[in-house]
């Protein structure tokens, strides 16, 4: 399967609906328990994101951006690894909170779907547990291949986390980004396990020709 990028349908550029329950505050941190999950993602996800971040193979001469970063710890995590790093995240209440975290970061708000940044702007892009909320994965992939550098590495990493997800569950996302990522065009895609608690994290590697 071949997916054109240019033929996909544009979601409506419209900020996204406020959560509307606690769980709803994961895909679109707002408000005062927006802060509260926050506050709880920053501490709670250390050893996924060493995971994560191993696959994405940072040199201090790339350039980084990360997609639904959240409250910024990964990003802090970057700081003095990569040349420049930068960050799109929908929810205002993250760019606030990530903004205090991360000193040197180019961080807006904006849509996975819409990427505000230059074609070909970054050597590495990545982004850990957002893409389940993204409006469209192929848009979300198409626009992420867009701003790769020809080369440029591409790390999509998930843990599910709804009611009753599995192993299985992992399985399955991982099953999904492997073909989208090559449906809309890239190569050398690998796959990898980490076996974390309460079900497995995938990330998914992948390089834009
Ligand atoms: C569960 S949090 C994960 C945060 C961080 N990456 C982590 O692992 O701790 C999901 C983040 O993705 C953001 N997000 C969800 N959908 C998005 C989209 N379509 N575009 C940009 N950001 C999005 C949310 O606002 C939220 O900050």
């Amino acid at each position: 399967m071949s997916i054109d990028c240019a033929s996909l349908p544009r979601p409506p550029s419209a900020a996204p609906a406020p959560p509307s329950s606690f769980r709803g505050q994961f895909g679109n941190p707002t408000g005062w328990l927006g802060w509260v999950v926050g506050q709880a993602m920053a501490v709670k996800n250390a050893s996924r994101s060493r995971f994560v971040l191993e696959q994405l193979d940072v040199s201090p001469a790339h350039d980084v951006l990360e997609i639904g970063f959240g409250p910024g710890a990964d990003l802090a995590r970057l700081s003095d690894r990569a040349r420049s790093l930068s960050g799109v995240d929908h929810s205002a209440s993250m760019v606030r909170m990530a903004s205090r975290r991360v000193k040197r970061a180019d961080l807006r708000i904006g849509s996975a779907c819409a990427l505000p940044f230059a074609d070909a702007s970054f050597d590495r892009v990545l982004s850990i547990n957002s893409v389940q909320f993204w409006e469209s994965l192929p848009l979300g992939l198409c626009e992420v291949r867009r701003v790769l550098k020809p080369g440029g590495l591409a790390v999509i990493a998930i843990q599910p986390r709804n009611i009753g997800a599995t192993a299985q569950t992992t399985a399955e996302w991982g099953e999904r980004l492997e073909q989208t990522f090559g449906a809309v065009g890239f190569d050398s895609i690998r796959r990898t396990l980490s076996t974390e608690a309460p079900v497995p994290t995938v990330a998914v590697a992948a390089h834009r020709p």
